[in-house]
């Protein structure tokens, strides 16, 4: 399939070209479309009105906080993976609810996570005994993330929270062995969190899984999270089925369900702006050098690993020209994957490429000194930036105390 501006990943340039728009930004560069941004949340409020569920950003996948004001108009609060994130939801979503998790907590850092988030979840039995005390006399809502050990994922073994000998989640047995009378005392909820970009019949399958496993543990709780990985903003994702689901579980437990998607709430907001470098040939393939790298600037395109919507490219063989497009490290793997084109590629020449708001801005890294780029948004048709970086974030990050041997 060849990208273009009928692709949902990039849907604003029906209006506005994207020539003309990034034309004398700096390349590479982000572009976070804080329109597209506002159009998920209104999405996802949608659902929250119609079931009563309430929906967080998960600040892993995207936590660039001058846009949280549009976020937390609609959402009810933040996720965070640990200290830093929590401080960033409370500080950033004023009054909002701050939920963490961690597969374990450290003890020199609780205390001040305290001051932040409102709802704690811990990973196993032992950190529970070790933590739920002091969290719950500080007035937090306690949860357990529990593992339904049901796998629906295919392929990605690395986001597969369920996948064989996984440490995330207490499973059955682990809660048989290690949950005491005196802990379950403790829990306000339970969270699950075993879907990667996945549709609600996944959901419905992992529910399943959930109450043959937990229904007691079910009964007894006031929340129940059911993670991340709902795809709800994608178009075609079954919206009805998951407001059953959710309905389902409130109305027979009588608990709140939480959300807390990361991609959904800023899929197809975000643009990478890059420029060719030069072009090198090696036997029949042809090879296009991007200022950008796959490594330091969306790791995910190796990790995951995938290949990122390009605008007015198709895959290899559906245009005319062929290129591999890769990016200027050493790492001879710094590939960001093999397009095609109706017109050669040339020195200087624009690309960009779609849905780079998500796990991008904050997984990257200055590996080979490369520069991060600089982060823009885009409203009303007009650019402002967010974050600049030069040669002092690269150095800081690599020796900050002014200490010399
Ligand atoms: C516990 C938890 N919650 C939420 C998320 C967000 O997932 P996504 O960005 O796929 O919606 C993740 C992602 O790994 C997660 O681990």
């Amino acid at each position: 399939m060849i990208y273009d501006k009928t692709s949902p990943q990039f849907a604003h340039f029906d209006e506005i070209s994207p020539e003309l728009l990034f034309k004398g930004l700096p390349t590479p560069c982000y572009v976070i479309d804080a329109d597209i941004l506002e159009k998920n949340a209104k999405i996802l409020k949608g659902v929250a009105d119609r079931t009563g569920a309430r929906i967080l950003l998960a600040q892993k996948a995207f936590s660039n906080f001058a846009l949280y004001p549009i976020l937390s108009r609609y959402l009810d609060g933040s996720e965070a993976s640990g200290l830093f994130e929590a401080r960033l939801g409370y500080e950033e979503m004023p009054g909002k609810e701050v939920h963490v998790f961690s597969a374990a907590y450290r003890g020199d850092q609780f205390d001040e996570l305290l001051k932040y988030a409102d709802h704690i979840v811990f990973n196993s039995p032992g950190q529970l005994a070790k933590f739920g005390p002091a969290a719950k006399a500080a007035g937090k809502s306690v949860g357990l993330r529990i593992n339904p050990e049901h796998s629906t994922q295919k392929g990605h073994a690395i986001y597969d929270p369920c996948a064989p000998s996984s440490r995330l989640g207490t499973t059955r047995a682990s809660w048989d062995d290690g949950m005491s009378d005196d802990l379950i005392s403790l829990l306000d909820g339970i969270h699950f969190h075993t879907l990667c970009e996945q549709d609600s019949e996944d959901l419905a399958e992992t529910l399943c899984a959930v109450e043959e496993k937990f229904s007691d543990v079910l009964k007894i709780v006031k929340w129940v999270n059911f993670g991340g990985g709902h795809h709800i903003t994608r178009k075609g994702y079954n919206i009805a089925l998951l407001e059953e689901c959710i309905k389902r579980i409130s109305e027979r437990y009588g608990v709140t369900v939480y959300l807390e998607p990361g991609e959904a709430c800023a899929l197809n907001s975000g643009y990478l702006v890059t420029q060719v470098l030069d072009i090198v040939k090696n036997g029949a393939a042809q090879i296009a050098i991007l200022d950008m790298s796959a490594a330091c600037h969306a790791p995910d395109i190796i990790e995951m690993p995938y290949t990122p919507p390009l605008l007015n490219a198709g895959e290899k063989g559906e245009a005319e020209y062929d290129y591999r497009l890769a990016g200027p490290t050493c790492l001879a793997g710094d590939i960001i994957g093999d397009y095609s084109f109706s017109s050669p590629l040339k020195e200087g020449d624009m690309l960009v490429f779609g849905d780079m708001a998500i796990y991008t801005t904050c997984k990257n890294n200055t590996f080979n000194g490369m520069p991060l780029p600089p982060i823009y948004v885009l409203s009303n048709s007009s650019i402002s930036p967010i974050a600049l970086f030069g040669y002092e974030d690269f150095k800081r990050r690599l020796g900050n105390t002014g200490h010399m041997i």
